[in-house]
Order: C-alpha cells, then structure tokens, then sequence
C-alpha cells in the first residue's frame, strides 16, 4: 500500500483547489483500510475519498484520506433476463457504464458521463435523466473502517433517498465502500421519459433503441449542460433541487407565477435549485475565480485559481439570497471538508 504525507490533493478532486492531506492511503484491497488505519490511529479523523467529484476542500485535511484504488469488474451471475455485475469502487464510474453497454445490459445507460468512482456511487444515489443507482443496485459491499468487519448492505440496508442513503447520516465516515454489485436488464429497455431525452430521439428520428445509442445522447446532452471538469473545474450539481409542499409552492406561484415545480404523490414538489438560483440573478456571476457556471446556475467553477474557501464563501451566499428572496433553503449536495 503506497502511503505519502503532506501531500497535495489538488489532482484529486475536480474543482482543482489545493489542499494538503497530513496522510493519504492508496487502499488497493480490503486487508489495507484496516492496515492503514492501525499505523495511523493517532490522527484524529479520516475521510474516503474516490474520484473527489463530489468534494470541496475547504481547508487542508489534518488526519487520514483512504483514496479507494481496488479495481476489477465482472459478471458474477446471470439468468434469461438478468445479469448481476460486480464492479470495485476504484473503478472510474463510466468504465462500468462501458463495461455493461458492451454487454449489451441495459439500466445504467442514462448514468453515462457522471464522474467519479463506483465506491462513491452508493453514498449519494447518483442519478440523472430519470434513473438512480437505487434502480438496478443489487447490493453494496463495504468494510467497517474501525473493526476491518466486512459487511454487505442489501439495496433496502442502503436507504436510499434522493441523492441520499444511510451513508450521509448514522453510517457516515464508518464504512468504506469496496464494490458495489448491479443487477441490470438483457431486455432492452430504456428509460427516455425525461424531457431532454425524448427531445433528441425526436430529432434524431430514431426508429431503434440501443444503450449505445441511449448513452450516446445523454452524452450529448450532458456536454451542452455541464463543463468538462478537466477543462474547468466544478463538482457537477453543487446544491440539491428543492423539496417543498404544495401548499407552499402555491403561494410562491403568485409571487413567482413562471416557477417550475414537479409533483410528487406525497403532496411535494421539486423544483430546481438551478431555476431559482439563476432567478436570484447569479447564473453566470463570478468572484475572483470562483463563480456560477453561465449555462447552468446550479454548477460552481473553478475558473483557475479560486481557493475551497472562496467557492464555499460563494455558495453560502448564493444560499443567504435564495432564502430571502424565495424562503427556501438550499441543501448542498457537495460533501464540503
Ligand atoms: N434551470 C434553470 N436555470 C438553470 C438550470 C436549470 O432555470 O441555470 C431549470 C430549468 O427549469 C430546467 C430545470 O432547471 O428545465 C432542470 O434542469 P436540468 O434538466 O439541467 O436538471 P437539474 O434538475 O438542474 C438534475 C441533477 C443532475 C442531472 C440532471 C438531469 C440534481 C441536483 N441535479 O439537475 O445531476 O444530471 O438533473 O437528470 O438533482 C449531479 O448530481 O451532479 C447532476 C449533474
């Protein structure tokens, strides 16, 4: 197990901000969590970090980062309509999406292009274009940082939420995530209810699916949307799309009468965060080299050298205006360190 100290995490998260971690671990196998965390049980806390697409540094991290390096993808089980892939949660996100594309299995096409690792994966329910982790996530499989136990959480055990599950609340920090194992469709079926999506099979007079072809568009669409965190760096959506009740969206509407909300069965509505963001006249306003991405307000940049406290300063901001001017309070979906 490869260990280094005092080391830069400025290429391992994708709004590039420097920041030193007094430790970090390059975990490659189970037996190296419990190993790493013996030598260093001095530093008063740890963090799992996968491909820090979801991270923002504020501050240097004084304790110890386990940076998950297991690797391995491959088809455990299958019968006439299913097939089960277990993936490591080293593994980049879209290696798996290519993996069961090439296999022709359907039920993580519309994940294309997320960035960051599978083991990150389970911890937020990534999801996108109308499918989560939660729709085909079979199990997840983890160890406890502390005992070196292992333990296998089945999709219920993960209570998975919006962009949410047991590993954001009493399980947070306790476990770290090996692999995760998805049981995904031969049938064909694909998912093109969202809006964007059936806009383009439109376009494209598309007469038959394929997961190429699904994962193709979403693609497309997520490259006109969000910026190439190589290109410029950003975490994706940096704050969740809110939830309110009915009741309450109605009195905004008379305020607000082009607010845009999705009904739930629940009596809720969702609407997004990047609406009203953009509303509250940030889309596209920078400070320093911090700033709101100008094609989707609900994405924070890095435009080169802003530091984690300028970007988190900008958000707390942008969350301060929208409270007053709409009375909702923005929840981050960026883990902040
Ligand atoms: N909108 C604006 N202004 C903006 C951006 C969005 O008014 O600057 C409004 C529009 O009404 C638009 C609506 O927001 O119709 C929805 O926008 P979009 O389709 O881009 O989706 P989103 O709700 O902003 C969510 C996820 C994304 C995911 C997309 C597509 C969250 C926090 N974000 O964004 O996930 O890719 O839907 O399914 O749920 C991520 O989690 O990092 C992420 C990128």
């Amino acid at each position: 197990m490869r260990i280094e100290k005092n080391y830069s995490l400025k290429n391992y998260n994708t709004f590039n901000v420097e920041a030193r971690a007094e430790v970090v671990a390059f975990i490659e196998s189970v037996a190296d969590v419990f190993e790493a965390k013996k030598q260093f049980h001095n530093l008063n806390k740890h963090f799992v970090l996968g491909g820090g697409s979801n991270t923002l540094f504020k501050d240097n991290f004084e304790g110890l980062i386990f940076k998950n390096e297991m690797k391995g993808i491959k088809i455990t089980d299958s019968n006439q309509d299913y097939a089960w892939i277990e993936c490591s949660g080293g593994e980049e996100w879209q290696h798996l999406v290519d993996f069961t594309i090439s296999n022709n299995l359907a039920g993580i096409e519309n994940l294309s292009l997320i960035p960051g690792t599978v083991g990150a994966s389970p911890i937020q329910n990534i999801g996108a274009y109308g499918t989560e982790l939660k729709d085909c996530l079979d199990f997840t499989d983890a160890v406890d940082i502390t005992t070196g136990e292992y333990r296998r959480f089945s999709n219920k055990d993960c209570q998975f939420g919006y962009r949410d599950s047991v590993f954001k609340h009493e399980l947070k920090d306790k476990y770290f995530i090996t692999g995760v194992t998805v049981k995904l469709s031969k049938n064909k079926k694909y998912n093109t209810e969202y809006a964007d999506i059936k806009r383009k099979l439109q376009e494209l007079e598309v007469t038959e699916l394929s997961g190429k072809l699904m994962s193709d568009i979403v693609s497309e669409i997520r490259r006109t949307k969000f910026p190439d965190p190589s290109v410029l760096g950003n975490c994706g959506s940096f704050f969740k799309n809110s939830i309110i009740d009915v009741a309450f969206f109605n009195k905004l509407k008379l305020s607000f009468p082009d607010i845009p909300g999705y009904s739930d069965c629940d009596g809720l509505v969702k609407i997004p965060t990047g609406w009203l963001i953009e509303k509250a006249g940030w889309k596209g306003r920078r400070s320093g080299d911090a700033g709101v991405y100008e094609k989707h307000a609900l994405i924070l940049v890095n435009y080169g050298t802003a530091t984690g406290k300028e970007i988190y300063c900008l958000s707390e901001n942008i969350v301060h205006d929208v409270e007053d001017k709409f009375g909702i309070h923005l929840e981050k979906e960026a883990n902040i360190v």
